[in-house]
Formats: structure tokens, sequence, C-alpha cells
């Protein structure tokens, strides 16, 4: 079990900053949102190269996100209320359903705009979680860190 107490809190925020980050580099792989609906209109050499990495970095951003939720269920086994630790898992598994359903329609359809767009909202659904939950978890996290030496 990763330490409690101030590392907790250090390690939860940089993978918050690491799944941010991978969401931007997600939506970094297309040049032609804006002026395009779907992945047909572009070269197929291109389209090849695209759908590789964001076949890639989808992976890497669930298998990221899972365990960073895993870590943090494990934080929270006996430091927090179990109303919260509840909401909060369940809160987590519907991150993980949204991605998995993202995944699911990229792997049948191809077209990196939709899964691009909906990695967009999973990065707003990430920050309101972030607000709504893990800043209370943090919360306890500091309260639970042993004192300083003195
Ligand atoms: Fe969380
Ligand atoms: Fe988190």
């Amino acid at each position: 079990m990763p330490p409690i107490g101030e590392n907790a809190i250090a390690r939860i925020r940089r993978d918050h900053a690491h799944m941010l980050q991978l969401t931007e580099r997600i939506r970094a792989e297309c040049t032609e949102q804006e002026v395009r609906d779907s992945c047909k209109d572009c070269a197929p050499v291109r389209r090849v190269v695209c759908r590789g990495n964001v076949e890639q970095l989808i992976r890497s951003l669930v298998e990221t996100t899972l365990k960073h939720n895993l870590i943090e269920s494990m934080f929270m086994e006996e430091l927090v209320p179990a109303a919260h630790r509840l909401a909060h898992n369940q809160a987590h598994m519907a991150i993980a359903r949204q991605l998995q359903a993202i995944r699911v329609v990229f792997a049948e359809d191809g077209n990196g705009i939709v899964a691009i767009e909906g990695i967009e909202q999973v990065h707003q659904s990430l920050l309101a979680h972030f607000r709504e939950y893990d800043e209370q978890l943090e919360i306890h996290l500091a309260a639970a860190a042993p004192a300083p030496p003195s």
C-alpha cells in the first residue's frame, strides 16, 4: 500500500496531472477536428497513423486512470466515512464506463474525431471529479498525515 499523508496527496496530484496531460495529447493528435466530422475525409496514410496513436494514447489513459482509481480506493479504505467512499468509488466507475464506451465505439468505427470529442468530455468529467471527490479525499489524507518532527 502506498504511504498515507503528504506522500499520498503528492501521488494523487501527480497522477491527475498525468491524466490531464494524456487527454491533451490525445486532443493534439488531430489537427482537422474543427473542419471535419469524420476521419474518412483524411488521407488513408494519415488515418492509419492517427488511429494507431489515438488508440495507444487512449489505452494509456485507461490504464493510468484505472490504476489511479484503485490507489485512491486503497487510500480510502480506513480513512474516509463509508458514505464518501461508496459515492467516490461509484464516481470512479462512471468515468471508467465513459472511457470504455469510447474505446468500444472507436474500435468499431475508427472515427478518431468522435473518439477525441469523447475524450474532451472525459477531461471535463475528470476536472469535476477532482473538485467534487478528490479534494475531500485529500482533506482526509492531510488529517491522517503524521505530524512533522519537531
Ligand atoms: Fe477520485
Ligand atoms: Fe483522483
